[in-house]
């Protein structure tokens, strides 16, 4: 697939910007805070619904408006297509396809296919756990759209029986009918989580296979990458040995562990449990990267992880996703950086921002479209 144009409108710091894009690498070069983030932030909101950084929609909005809008259009087999974001704060976000409104995101999800990698990517391993759900959250949403849909149902769920433990707070036993009423709350919430945290195994395993033969080659093939998923809800999941738990065994793990909880969370008044709490954590020779693997060790993890995704993604949606890297090859050493380009296939559309050109080999300039952004304007 291939992105040909981008239009924006009163989104971050950009007024008004349109971009037509016609080759398959495109460099963005500019200073820092001058907008670079803020274009890969607009087409990353195109493929996932949700934004790099920003915790609500508000800041996508240039400062002093009220509406941003993003246009994109993609070719995908020979096709056109059409996708508008208006983002109202104060309202719901509309989104369209070929000019046509969608109400759920999984008929807009799917259309544009992205794999992002930026320098905050190269601190996943010592962010926090949500910073890591949020990296699979926004790739399984892209594979299966109707994840989003569920994830979001299932937040509001985790809300409103939120709501309920916090009224019973305090609680040592409840009466018959407050149980009932949080059983009719549990099952729900039982039934969205689990097909989650099925998902994500799903995802996580395909992940493993791939990113463990990637890191053994930059690491010189003596070490071995696990990755597991440590989930409050059906235990720990090692993706190199376990299967991938049916969603209904997930369920009944579920529901044995919130009873388990139950007086936990009365007591505390707060839901404990779920795959909102989940991690995934990451080991290099049995050991825990976090705390063992040196910062070279934890950036080849990442990269190993982000060609691996790519991977994958081409493999299920038969088709190049687009390949964001935002500052991330000057943060790179040499031969990191050159097993990233070598591993980039030439008809992937690849769009890169960095504060210095002069970090790229000769040989990668050739046949690019390179553009500076000063401020919020884009020039060739
Ligand atoms: N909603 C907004 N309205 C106006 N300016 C914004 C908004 N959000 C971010 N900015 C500005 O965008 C700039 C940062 O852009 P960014 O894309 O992160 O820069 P970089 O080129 O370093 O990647 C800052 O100057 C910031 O003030
Ligand atoms: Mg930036």
């Amino acid at each position: 697939m291939f992105l040909k144009e981008l239009h924006l409108t009163n989104f971050r710091n950009y007024r008004e910007c349109k971009l037509n894009f016609s080759k398959n690498k495109t460099i963005f070069v500019g200073k820092n805070a001058q907008g670079k983030t803020n274009l890969l932030e607009s087409i990353y909101y195109l493929a996932t619904l949700s934004s790099i950084r920003a915790s609500n929609d508000n800041e996508l909005v240039l400062k002093g408006h009220d509406v941003a809008k993003i246009t994109g259009i993609i070719n995908k087999n020979y096709t056109d297509i059409k996708l508008d974001v208006i983002l109202n704060p104060s309202k719901k976000k509309i989104i369209k396809v070929n000019a046509l409104k969608k109400t759920k995101y999984s008929q807009f999800i799917g259309n544009l296919a992205i794999v992002n990698f930026c320098i905050n990517d190269l601190l996943l391993l010592r962010g926090n756990p949500a910073d890591r759900r949020k990296w699979i959250d926004d790739a399984i949403g892209q594979l299966y759209p109707a994840y989003k849909d569920r994830l979001l149902k299932y937040n509001k769920i985790r809300v409103q029986r939120s709501n309920l433990i916090k009224e019973y707070k305090g609680k040592i036993s409840l009466t018959d009918y407050q149980q009932d009423f949080l059983s009719v709350w549990n099952d729900q919430f039982i039934i969205s989580g689990s097909n989650l945290v099925h998902l994500r195994q799903k995802f996580l395993k395909e992940i493993q296979i791939r990113a463990m033969e990637k890191h053994k080659h930059i690491s010189y093939g003596d070490e071995l990458l696990c990755i597991k998923y440590n989930s409050s809800v059906a235990g720990d999941f090692n993706c190199i040995e376990d299967d991938v738990q049916p969603s209904k065994l997930i369920a009944e793990l579920f529901e044995q562990n919130i009873e388990k909880k139950q007086k936990e969370e009365l007591i505390r008044g707060q839901t404990l449990i779920g795959p909102h709490r989940d991690d995934i954590l990451f080991f290099i020779n049995d050991l825990d990267a976090r705390q063992y693997a040196s910062q070279g060790q934890q950036r080849t993890i990442v990269l190993a992880l982000k060609l691996a995704e790519l991977d994958f993604v081409e493999n299920i949606i038969h088709d190049n996703p687009l390949l964001l890297l935002d500052d991330v090859l000057a943060e790179l050493d040499r031969f990191r950086q050159q097993y990233l380009l070598d591993s980039i296939k030439e008809n992937t559309q690849t769009i890169i921002t960095t504060v210095d050109v002069d970090k790229f080999d000769s040989d990668y300039l050739q046949d690019v479209d390179i553009y500076s952004v000063e401020a919020g304007t884009v020039r060739r």
